[in-house]
């Protein structure tokens, strides 16, 4: 069974708790979930390989190390998924970007998908797929299946920043492989299947468009 990793750094749930916020505007809700896409990424980039080089500095040449090993991919599930992207670029800037476009449907809340583009070496790279919303667990496992079908296996990791426990046993299920990092798990889903306390609708409250 993959592992579930709960980022619980105090700046990160301080800024959490004020995105959960009704009174928190767009504005602030972009910047602070760009803000904690930054944070977190330190946490899921932690176990990057490192390999030894040959540098000179000023004073002489010495050994150092460097990351070596998959290069990153980061693929966002839209819209929401966009909002995780710049964080996560200012730590790795070369990172390519691949897109999933997937919206619940509002009586059956299945996912449906209505774009995919990946960068066509996907299944070398390191593959990070951002979604502030686990809820159902629906699009993220959908999506994951779509990496898998342009052959990504055992480079895929998941990063939302609100997790449902309906969600996760649904990923764990269906995508045992894949670890997920989540800033929080909360209660439980509401007849809506919407994630109780949550935050709302996160496309909405991140493009202002409610
Ligand atoms: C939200 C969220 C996830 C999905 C989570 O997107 O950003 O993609 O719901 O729900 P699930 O785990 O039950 O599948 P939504 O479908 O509202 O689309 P949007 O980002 O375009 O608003
Ligand atoms: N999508 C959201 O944006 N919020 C939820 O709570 C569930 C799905």
């Amino acid at each position: 069974m993959s592992t579930f990793h709960l980022v619980d750094h105090p700046l990160i749930t301080h800024k959490l708790t004020i995105m959960r916020q009704i009174e928190t505007s767009s504005k602030d809700f972009r910047d602070l979930l760009d803000e904690i896409s930054m944070l977190m990424g330190f946490e899921i980039t932690r176990d990057l390989p490192l390999e030894e080089v040959e540098i000179e500095t000023p004073i002489c040449k010495t050994k150092a190390k460097r990351i070596s090993g998959k290069k990153l991919a980061i693929v966002p599930i839209l819209r929401a998924g966009l909002g995780m992207v710049d964080g996560l670029l200012r730590l790795v800037p070369v990172a390519r970007i691949g897109h999933i476009g997937l919206y619940r449907d509002p009586e059956t809340h299945e996912p449906v998908e209505y774009y995919c583009k990946m960068p066509p070496d996907i299944e070398n790279r390191l593959v990070i797929l951002v979604d502030p919303m686990l809820a159902t667990g629906g699009s993220a496992s959908d999506a994951i299946t779509k990496l898998k079908e342009r052959g990504c296996h055992g480079n895929i990791v998941m990063m939302c920043l609100v997790a449902a426990p309906e969600g996760v046993a649904r990923l764990q299920k269906d995508h045992p492989d894949v670890d997920i990092y989540s800033a929080a798990l909360d209660e439980k889903l509401n007849e809506h299947c919407y994630i109780v306390p949550g935050l709302g609708d996160a496309g909405d409250r991140l493009f202002g468009t409610k």
